[in-house]
């Protein structure tokens, strides 16, 4: 380990970052990349933001997504590990589908990073990603054109569907992903405020039980996908027995799944419209 690599990881243990040798080693290869000259400093520079709790894909300002480099930005969730679930489920789904061409929508998309792997890992998906906030449709529209997909990925804004009024895409879409903010209110002005301190409020808000987002979408998601074709959710620890009840009383849904990730946790949950 080199000198530089040794100090940055001393600054961010003495910080009480668990995994300080391995985000030493980000923070510098970024800083090398950022600034070549100048890293040394560049490095300390971005050691003092991590230790005063800023989260490390900001301070570095990139993200790995689903093998997918993703440029993050303040204003837009970073992209989790755990929502990588999601996005593998949602390309069984397509590939299931058995559509040449899909038509995806990525609803609240954040940066971008579901609409932006499916169509990386997907070459002839279609995908329309929409969130609510200028930073989500700001950093989106970047890493569309990062990840090099800006011929088959439309990035719109407005509160959920609003956005897509205008593709045409009634009734024609194969698969709908969503990882909707899930976090009750309660637990945000409690326990979970911590995460309020350097990412949206609108990233996490899922209103008094943290499912107004989830109630609303299987609705209106209905209009928009095509008989046979599927919506996913990512859920929060413990929700899939209301996520499941949210879907059972639209009653226009049918094989309805819970997808457990590796320590057995359901993390997602889907379901098929009826008709096909
Ligand atoms: C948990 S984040 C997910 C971001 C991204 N899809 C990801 O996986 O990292 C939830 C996103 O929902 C967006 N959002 C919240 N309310 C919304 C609404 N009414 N309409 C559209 N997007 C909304 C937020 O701005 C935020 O980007």
């Amino acid at each position: 380990m080199n000198s530089l690599l040794i100090e940055i990881s001393t600054t961010l243990d003495g910080a009480g970052i668990s995994q300080a040798s391995r985000e030493a080693d980000r923070i510098v290869q970024a800083a090398k990349v950022a600034a070549p000259a100048d890293h040394e400093d560049v490095a300390r520079a971005m050691a003092q933001r991590r230790v005063a709790g800023v989260p490390l894909a900001y301070v570095i300002g990139h993200e790995t997504f689903m093998g997918v480099d993703l440029v993050v930005g303040e204003g837009a969730l970073a992209p989790r590990e755990e929502t990588e679930l999601l996005g593998y489920t949602a390309l069984e789904a397509i590939r299931a589908s058995g559509a040449d061409s899909p038509k995806i929508i990525d609803m609240c998309c954040g940066s971008g990073n579901l609409a932006c792997a499916i169509a990386h890992h997907f070459p002839t998906a279609k995908v329309w990603a929409s969130d609510l906030t200028d930073g989500c449709v700001s950093v989106a529209r970047r890493n569309v054109m990062h990840v090099g997909v800006s011929d088959r990925v439309v990035v719109a804004q407005g509160d959920l569907f609003a956005g897509l009024a205008d593709f045409g895409l009634e009734g024609a879409v194969d698969v709908v992903v969503c990882n909707p903010p899930y976090i009750s209110q309660g637990k945000l002005a409690t326990d979970r405020a911590v995460l309020l301190e350097h990412e949206p409020r609108e990233a996490f808000d899922g209103g008094p039980y943290g499912l107004s987002i989830q109630q609303r979408v299987v609705k209106e998601a209905l209009p928009f996908l095509r008989p046979g074709g599927t919506l996913l959710f990512e859920i929060g620890l413990g929700q899939e027995r209301q996520v499941k009840m949210l879907f059972d009383r639209v009653k226009e849904y049918e094989d309805i799944r819970l997808i457990a990730n590796a320590a057995g946790e359901v993390r997602v949950v889907s379901g098929r419209k009826r008709g096909n």
